[in-house]
């Protein structure tokens, strides 16, 4: 397949200006420049982008929503990239960062946007250091201020450093803490394109989804929309983790069989080993199996949707047979109860209680009972919350009781009649320590 994103990834330099323009870097820029900024919109449009952060909006659609007229209009690329098993903006913003400035340009162009920000997570300290040279180097280039290349399109571009907080990955989050308030998700409506930053027109869109740009402009936006697969157009970065040989970013077309990233590219469980789940789109979203019928699905948006998962932001976490689904769905709970940031009960204290019961389990003192009151717990949080970190937790969980029932049972069983050989053993004598009584 021909690789867009990763073409030059292992180029030596490619995060300085002169490699990446040797490259054929920024002339993508100025073919947008020239051309009026509804046909570049146009092009956007017709490639059917989807998001890759995670909710998977069309971008173009996104841009168009943005209301015309005398406001400013903001745009901002989410670099947060907190998502449990997620690491391929890492990849970009460190090898390529003028791809992704090359993207926010162009796109800022279309939606009309002057100021734009790159909210980066805290724990990216060497990227966002490479990303501040690079912008240094575009604005020393033209390619950034006033009047970029002539045209009538300025914009400043400013990276913002995150503290570390999951939630400030959710979009109106993101924009509470770029203002400098505490990270909490707000209501929507209204919705950011609307009323984002500072109350002004606003497009947020993820890393990877900004570096796609150039290339739908170099390609046209209907080239680029025969790659892949229908209403799943492109290539994606897909980070593997887990028990896999070959751990790692790939670039793959959408719609590729998920038993061949898995196996083929990520090279499979260790050997004598079995996949037993996997999250097809970082740890938030439902669970598949081993299973074949799950492995033979189509990689997409659609088939992911159809199978009562999601594909998200793109990382799949394989979890092999060594494991226990019980600690598996422990951790997951333990992360978003953690990050829940407590502004709506359902999620606050059903993080909390659901992270309870799996304690349960693993102390066991719990009875096949408490898998129905976790189900149910896992029901009333979703749908139910202010934003969807809630329901991040609940159906990764959910799904796990749902189809690992059984090993849920034995092992709720076993724990228990551990537990219980435990407390009938006798306290050890504890050894005298010499010269220890005064
Ligand atoms: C709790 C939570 C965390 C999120 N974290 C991220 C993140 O780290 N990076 C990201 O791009 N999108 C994240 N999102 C999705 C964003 O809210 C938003 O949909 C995305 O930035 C839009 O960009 P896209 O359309 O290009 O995908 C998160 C959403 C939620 C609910
Ligand atoms: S769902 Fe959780 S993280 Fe989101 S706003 Fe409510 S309490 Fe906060």
């Amino acid at each position: 397949m021909e690789k867009l994103l990763f073409k030059d990834i292992d180029e030596p330099g490619l995060n300085t200006i002169d490699v990446y323009r040797r490259r054929g870097g920024y002339e993508r820029l100025r073919k947008a420049l020239a051309m009026p900024r509804e046909a570049v919109l146009n092009e956007l449009l017709a490639s059917g982008l989807r998001g890759r952060g995670g909710a998977g909006f069309a971008m173009g659609k996104k841009v168009s929503f943005l209301p015309k007229g005398a406001m400013d209009v903001y745009l901002c690329c989410n670099a947060d990239e907190s998502e449990p098993g997620t690491f391929k903006d890492r990849e970009i913003m460190q090898k390529n960062p003028h791809l992704l400035i090359e993207g926010i340009i162009i796109a800022a162009y279309a939606a009309g946007a002057n100021k734009a920000f790159i909210y980066i997570r805290g724990e990216y300290v060497l990227q966002a250091d490479i990303l501040d040279a690079a912008i240094a180097e575009a604005y020393a280039a033209g390619f950034l201020g006033e009047n970029i290349l002539g045209s009538d399109h300025s914009l400043s571009l400013v990276v913002h450093r995150g503290a570390g907080a999951y939630i400030c990955g959710e979009e109106t989050a993101l924009l509470d803490s770029l203002e400098g308030k505490r990270g909490n998700p707000r209501l929507k409506p209204p919705f950011p394109a609307n009323q984002g930053l500072y109350q002004g027109p606003t497009l947020i869109n993820n890393v990877e989804t900004l570096s796609t740009v150039p290339f739908i402009i170099e390609m046209g936006g209907e080239e680029y929309a025969k790659l892949g697969v229908e209403n799943s157009t492109g290539t994606k970065l897909v980070s593997i983790s887990g028990h896999v040989k070959r751990p790692g970013n790939y670039e793959i077309e959408l719609g590729m069989r998920s038993r061949d990233i898995i196996y083929g590219l990520a090279g499979g469980p260790p050997d004598g080993r079995k996949v037993k789940l996997w999250f097809p789109g970082g740890s938030s979203s439902p669970v598949l199996t081993g299973s074949d019928e799950d492995l033979d699905l189509p990689y997409d948006f659609d088939t992911m949707a159809k199978a009562g998962t999601m594909l998200g932001s793109g990382a799949i976490i394989v979890v092999d047979d060594s494991t226990s689904v019980v600690e598996v769905a422990y951790k997951t709970a333990y992360f978003y109860r953690h990050e829940s940031c407590g502004k709506c009960t359902p999620c606050r204290e059903g993080t909390n209680w659901t992270l309870k019961m799996l304690d349960r389990i693993r102390k066991g003192e719990a009875t096949p009972m408490d898998l129905d009151i976790i189900a149910s717990v896992c029901e009333n949080i979703m749908g139910h919350c202010l934003c969807v970190l809630g329901d991040a937790m609940a159906m990764p969980v959910s799904s796990m009781v749902k189809k690992f029932r059984a090993e849920f049972e034995e092992e709720i069983e076993r724990r228990r009649q551990e537990a219980d050989l435990a407390s009938a053993m006798p306290e050890p004598e504890l050894p005298l320590i010499q010269g220890a009584v005064a």
